[in-house]
């Protein structure tokens, strides 16, 4: 459906860079899609309220149990216009068309704040709010973001999903090539890999460039990098196993001075949560570790059986809900398999898929 295509494309305009697709927890553009997103469902009978974690919500009425359905609205760096909305604005307009059925489910529709990892290093702060998994030092690391966003961390509680609530959909981009090579435009997720994420810090000693001899210095970026080329060659040693250091802070990140300190990121994920824990042992051994994330792999109720389904080495939002509640995602071919890019897309024919498959499982 080329208008959920065009109201992606507008929402990708917010933006904290120019000429770029940046939207992070709670930055200025998010008051933007807030303001945008919260229009249209008030314009055909949503109930709307951004919770104290900053996930955009909207309640329509219904005579059958509550479906939540929804997605991220906060996007890598110079990221694409796909992820996470499109799984919002598809479920905006699936309720808009419940809106005009005499009968239908209540329905949720929720844009998560955060599903990313971006601004905090730690992913999934929305979609854990709603869980009610989001821990203590994590509510206070995220509380001067909350406040100059205008929430009051005291109705974190609030944010759990309603007990009503029947199920959760999350419609999503591939993000892969899996779908464009079978020809395929929508299929089911049955599963998604464990992830773990943290930082590793490593220490050397600030000095001039042009005269510490090369026998005489501790540089803390050399440090990293022989660090980084290990987890890069170990990784190969678990089938299916992939580990990032996608970040490296520099400091003082000066040409003519040697590094006295480096924080790397770490990102590993794999099916097997046994052998990611093993990874991230033999990765973090020798080094000053501090673990951020330890999300265990999930598993996705398969909505339609007959329909082809495949797992994801993504993260979403869904696996923080599949403990507590049935969860199933959708994924809709990735052109190209582009993803975390500005080259990410979506074909108007897979939409419509997307969309009657929805009104079906919706029973509109
Ligand atoms: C979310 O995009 C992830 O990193 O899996
Ligand atoms: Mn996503
Ligand atoms: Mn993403």
């Amino acid at each position: 459906m080329s208008s959920i295509i065009e109201w992606c494309r507008k929402l990708a305009t917010f933006s904290e860079e120019d000429g770029k697709t940046t939207r992070t927890f709670l930055s200025p553009p998010m008051h933007d899609v807030h303001r945008e997103l919260s229009d249209w469902m008030r314009s055909f009978g949503m109930e709307v309220r951004v919770d104290a974690v900053g996930n955009l919500r909207g309640v329509l009425a219904g005579d059958r149990p509550r479906i939540m359905i929804g997605s991220h609205l906060d996007t890598v760096p110079d990221a694409g216009a796909f992820d996470g909305i499109l799984g919002v604005v598809i479920g905006i307009a699936l309720a808009e068309v419940a809106s005009r059925r005499p009968h239908r489910p209540a329905i949720e529709v929720i844009g998560f704040s955060e599903e990313e990892g971006v601004r905090y290093g730690v992913p999934f702060i929305g979609s854990r709010a709603v869980a009610g998994t989001l821990d203590a030092p994590l509510i206070e690391m995220i509380t001067p973001a909350l406040r100059d966003f205008g929430l009051d961390p005291a109705g974190i509680p609030q944010c759990r999903f309603a007990p009503e609530t029947s199920a959760y959909i999350e419609f999503h981009i591939e993000q892969g090539p899996v779908l464009e090579s079978l020809g395929i435009p929508i299929a089911c997720v049955d599963a998604i890999a464990g992830q773990t994420r943290g930082k590793v810090v490593f220490e050397g000693d600030a000095n001039h460039a042009g005269t510490t001899p090369m026998a005489m210095r501790r540089d803390a970026l050399t440090s990293a990098a022989r660090w980084i080329v290990r987890v890069q060659k170990q990784a190969h040693t678990w089938l299916g196993l992939v580990a990032t250091v996608g970040k490296l802070d520099v400091y003082p990140n000066a040409t003519n001075v040697i590094p006295s300190r480096v924080i790397a990121s770490l990102d590993v994920r794999h099916w097997n949560d046994e052998i990611r824990h093993e990874a991230v042992r033999q990765f973090t051994s020798r080094v000053n570790w501090t673990e951020l994330l330890d999300q265990p792999a999930a598993s996705l109720r398969v909505l339609d059986r007959t329909m082809h389904s495949l797992t994801s080495g993504a993260g979403h939002d869904a696996m923080i809900l599949a403990p507590q509640i049935p969860a199933s995602m959708i994924f809709l071919r990735s052109p190209g398999g582009q993803s975390h890019s500005p080259l990410e897309s979506v074909l108007p024919g897979d939409v419509d898929a997307a969309m009657a498959f929805g009104e079906r499982i919706l029973g509109l």
